[in-house]
């Protein structure tokens, strides 16, 4: 066992954990911070999916020790002031079916937004099979796609607006 100090959602947490332990376990297991979904175990469905230094990153193919040190964001922490746009669009959009797999969507869609505030549908389209793999058990793969657009156009029109 080693102590780590970790930054999740802009507070510090310390947790006893094998070095080995993936990040998923130490959030689920030690922490208590079930948001974070389990579906494949194998870094292929997202479902797992949380941001590290603003990138999305599969937390069951993590390793406690790589992810110590980080700024380590969930989908705990990313409505911390109110939904955030990318939740809001997924609202307007009906995205949601079972639910299981929508943290992990969203936490991808949010890490393309956080790294490109207005992407292109070519950007969309490029991120794409990191959020369509987030979808185990559902047939919506399109749908998260076209909140991500609305979402965008709901910018360009708030700009628009204001301008
Ligand atoms: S549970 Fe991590 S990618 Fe599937």
């Amino acid at each position: 066992m080693t102590r780590f100090a970790l930054e999740i959602n802009s507070r510090q947490q310390t947790v006893d954990a094998d070095p080995e332990m993936p990040l998923l376990w130490v959030l689920r297991d030690l922490l208590n911070m079930t948001g974070t979904k389990y579906g494949c175990g194998i870094g292929l469905c997202g479902a797992c999916t949380v941001q590290i230094d603003g990138v999305a990153a599969r937390s069951c193919q993590t390793p406690i020790a790589t992810a110590a040190g980080k700024r380590i964001l969930t989908i705990e922490g990313l409505a911390a002031n109110g939904p955030h746009s990318i939740q809001d669009a997924w609202i307007a959009e009906q995205v949601p079916q079972c639910g299981y797999c929508q943290p992990g969507q969203i936490m991808s869609a949010a890490a393309l937004l956080a790294q490109k505030p207005h992407p292109t549908d070519a950007d969309i389209d490029e991120t794409w099979p990191a959020i369509s793999a987030v979808a185990p058990l559902t047939s919506s793969y399109a749908t998260p796609s076209t909140a991500l657009q609305e979402r965008r156009n709901h910018e360009y029109q708030a700009q628009s607006c204001a301008s």
